[in-house]
């Protein structure tokens, strides 16, 4: 797909992080662009933003892990805009914190899977049919993680989602395929972006746990790795990235190249027998 201007795009996790430049971009291509996203005020302020910006911008509160918010999303983009062409199921959570994965409360895996990897799932579900059914050029973008590419880069129900999110994308592309439409699809596979990913916990169902006490061990590792996130690459820049992977048609959307020996890595031990390597050993 090369021309964006006028067709419709829609974000999910749109109102930050790389979802919003995600967002900000497509509406600078001339996009309508509609964002979706499960955090009342931060959407508010999005859509206000984005509209003072001049983009042509629909904001819709919806929990991707719940279909019938999906389904109402894809409804009311066709309602408003008529057709739809890019969808970037990008919300996202991050979660699983130092807890072994065999003693993390059932919520947390609930959470994060449903969120990470149910999210795309009712994505696809609402608004590939609508796709194929408009007859235009599409194009689906699912956000994975590196850590759907190498585990250790974030807790284990983060990881199994992202891993989720990229073998689902890649029966995706041959489905696609052997319906013979017009409709692509890209997994994207970030890593350290400078996002509020670290502050997921905002939107975990219930509300958020409680702040680490001033001082305590557990605040002065939060903020060391806040300032980790600080460093990470612009949301600007992932959405450039993804836009020329859209134009350029690549399935696999990789904005760290850094990590490419460590993934060359992995592919190599499952070929060998060998261990997984990882990004981030735990101690
Ligand atoms: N930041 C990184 O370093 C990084 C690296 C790899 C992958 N990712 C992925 O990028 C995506 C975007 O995350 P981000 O880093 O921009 O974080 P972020 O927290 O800044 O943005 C995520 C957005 O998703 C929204 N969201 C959360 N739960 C939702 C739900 N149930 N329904 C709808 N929206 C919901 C949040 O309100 C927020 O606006 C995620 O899928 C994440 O896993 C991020």
């Amino acid at each position: 797909m090369k021309d964006f201007k006028g067709r419709t795009a829609v974000v999910t996790g749109g109102a930050s992080g790389i979802g919003r430049g995600l967002a900000d971009r497509f509406a600078a291509e001339g996009m309508n662009v509609v964002i979706a996203d499960v955090e009342q005020g931060a959407l508010d302020g999005a859509e206000a933003e984005m509209k003072a910006a001049g983009a042509t911008v629909l904001a819709v509160r919806t929990d991707v892990s719940k279909m019938a918010d999906v389904q109402a999303l894809a409804d009311k983009t066709i309602e408003r805009f008529g057709g739809v062409h890019i969808v970037c199921n990008n919300a996202g959570v991050g979660g699983g914190g130092p807890v072994a994965s065999w003693d993390a409360p059932m919520t947390d895996w609930e959470w994060v899977l449903g969120v990470n990897l149910w999210g795309v799932v009712h994505g696809v579900r609402a608004f590939v049919p609508l796709m194929i059914k408009g007859g235009d050029e599409g194009h689906i973008v699912n956000t994975a993680s590196v850590a759907g590419l190498i585990a250790g880069a974030g807790g284990p129900q983060y990881t199994m989602s992202k891993f989720g999110v990229v073998g689902y994308s890649e029966s995706l592309y041959h489905e696609l395929k052997m319906a013979g439409g017009k409709v692509n699809v890209s997994v994207l596979c970030p890593a350290l972006t400078n996002t509020r990913i670290i502050e997921s916990g905002r939107n975990y169902p219930g509300g958020p746990p409680p702040e680490p006490a001033e001082g305590s061990p557990e605040k002065m590792m939060l903020d060391m790795i806040k300032g980790i996130f600080a460093e990470g690459m612009p949301p600007s820049e992932t959405a450039s990235i993804v836009l020329d992977g859209i134009i350029n048609e690549r399935f696999y959307i990789l904005t760290h190249p850094e990590h490419n020996d460590v993934i060359e890595g992995r592919v190599k031990a499952v070929v060998s027998g060998g261990s997984p390597p990882t990004l981030m050993p735990r101690p």
